[in-house]
């Protein structure tokens, strides 16, 4: 009797051992989880900041999500046709059960319709293509980065107040170059500036900026506004600076100019320049305090807007996981449900385009005790961009 009471509570021990082991095993997911950056090229060290962000962000937020993150990555080299190949090796191939990444409006465009066609959430950490939360908007793209719409609009009435009137405009030839200037040419228009001439340099093939810069001198116009990112950034500002333009005609853009990531290659012919951005590292608040901290300690650099679009994607889908979500259409029903105080401030996503809301901060570039830091001069309250040709359908 007694015997058989004891293989009893044995055998209830061994099940119930089962069962917890059940349980744990089904809560733990593994998701597959396919980056796609620019690892080589002009993009390649924004795709790193975003890659290395993203590791930290899953550190940070990831251990009690109940779920395994494994990561394929991939090369774009910043080439839509290169971008596209690694998109359908990494849905087909690698089954992922998630997509990260993307820095080029122009890879973003052409590997759009393969995400939206084999329903696999994307989770844009850079690309500011405003197709991609517009007109083709998809529920499967949840941008946690910025559009390109967002980032440039404020500036253009933000410049008419401060008195700047007629502008002349460069960027390179390619969609977030022309989706910027475009931007940033409706709101100064409209505030009543005016626009005396526009440049558009070859993308990833113009090192020398000289003839632009001599139209641009040429023009009459009271300052130049300008797109560059990442390697050419460096090449266009200090090219600026050499040429003698920046006494008389001061040097404005988009905040990638003058990036937390590169502004110290740049040096001082970066000194002056008056940019405008949805994150600098001097924001003062608790969540970046923690973050630069980490980020710091992990890389030794100063996180950057591409670093904080990695670690805030992280954040987004353990959020999403952490809230149910298990496979392709959970995780794309998730995403843009997801909401939490980060770096930025207070994130939340537009349902009505899947793009992140946040404010704009313009900022001067100013020589600080460790090198060149952001100085930030206006903050511009956060608005959705307007909805653009999308009608959300919903996940299947
Ligand atoms: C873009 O192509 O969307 C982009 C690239 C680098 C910095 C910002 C935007």
């Amino acid at each position: 009797m007694k015997t058989n009471m004891r293989a009893a509570l044995a055998g209830l021990a061994t099940g119930t051992a089962m069962l917890a082991g059940m349980m744990s095993q089904a809560h733990a997911e593994d998701i597959k989880v396919g980056m796609l950056l620019p690892y080589s090229g002009v993009y390649a060290a924004l795709g790193q900041d975003i890659d290395d962000a993203f590791a930290l962000g899953l550190e940070t937020f990831g251990a009690d999500a109940g779920a395994t993150f494994d990561i394929i990555r991939e090369d774009d080299e910043v080439k839509p046709p290169v971008g596209l190949a690694k998109t359908k090796k990494l849905i087909l191939q690698d089954e992922v059960d998630v997509m990260v990444g993307i820095v080029s409006s122009g890879v973003l465009g052409a590997i759009r319709d393969t995400v939206d066609g084999a329903g696999v959430p994307l989770i844009v950490a850079n690309a500011g293509n405003d197709e991609a939360t517009g007109e083709a908007c998809s529920p499967y793209i949840t941008r946690v980065s910025f559009s390109n719409h967002q980032v440039n609009t404020p500036m253009g009435q933000w410049m008419v107040g401060q008195g700047v009137k007629k502008v002349f405009t460069i960027a390179p030839d390619y969609a977030a170059g022309r989706q910027m200037i475009d931007a940033f040419t409706a709101a100064f228009t409209a505030a009543g500036g005016e626009v005396v001439g526009q440049e558009w340099p070859a993308f990833q093939k113009t090192q020398d900026f000289g003839p632009f810069l001599a139209n641009a001198k040429a023009s009459g116009a009271d300052a130049v506004y300008v797109f560059f990112a990442g390697g050419e950034a460096i090449s266009f500002v200090k090219q600026y600076d050499s040429f003698g333009l920046k006494a008389d005609m001061p040097l404005y853009g988009s905040g990638f100019l003058t990036s937390s990531l590169y502004v110290n290659a740049e040096g001082p012919a970066a000194e002056g320049v008056i940019t405008a951005l949805h994150y600098v590292p001097t924001l003062d608040n608790p969540e970046n305090a923690a973050f630069v901290a980490a980020f710091k300690e992990k890389t030794g650099r100063i996180p950057s807007e591409y670093a904080v679009h990695g670690y805030d994607a992280a954040r987004a889908l353990v959020e999403a996981v952490k809230s149910g979500a298990t496979d392709r259409d959970t995780l794309a029903a998730a995403l843009p449900k997801v909401a939490f105080t980060g770096p930025r401030g207070d994130l939340r996503i537009d349902p009505a385009t899947n793009n992140i809301v946040q404010p704009i901060h313009v900022y001067e570039t100013v020589a600080g005790p460790d090198g060149l830091t952001q100085k930030v001069l206006a903050t511009l309250p956060a608005v959705a961009d307007p909805v653009n040709g999308c009608q959300m359908p919903s996940v299947n």
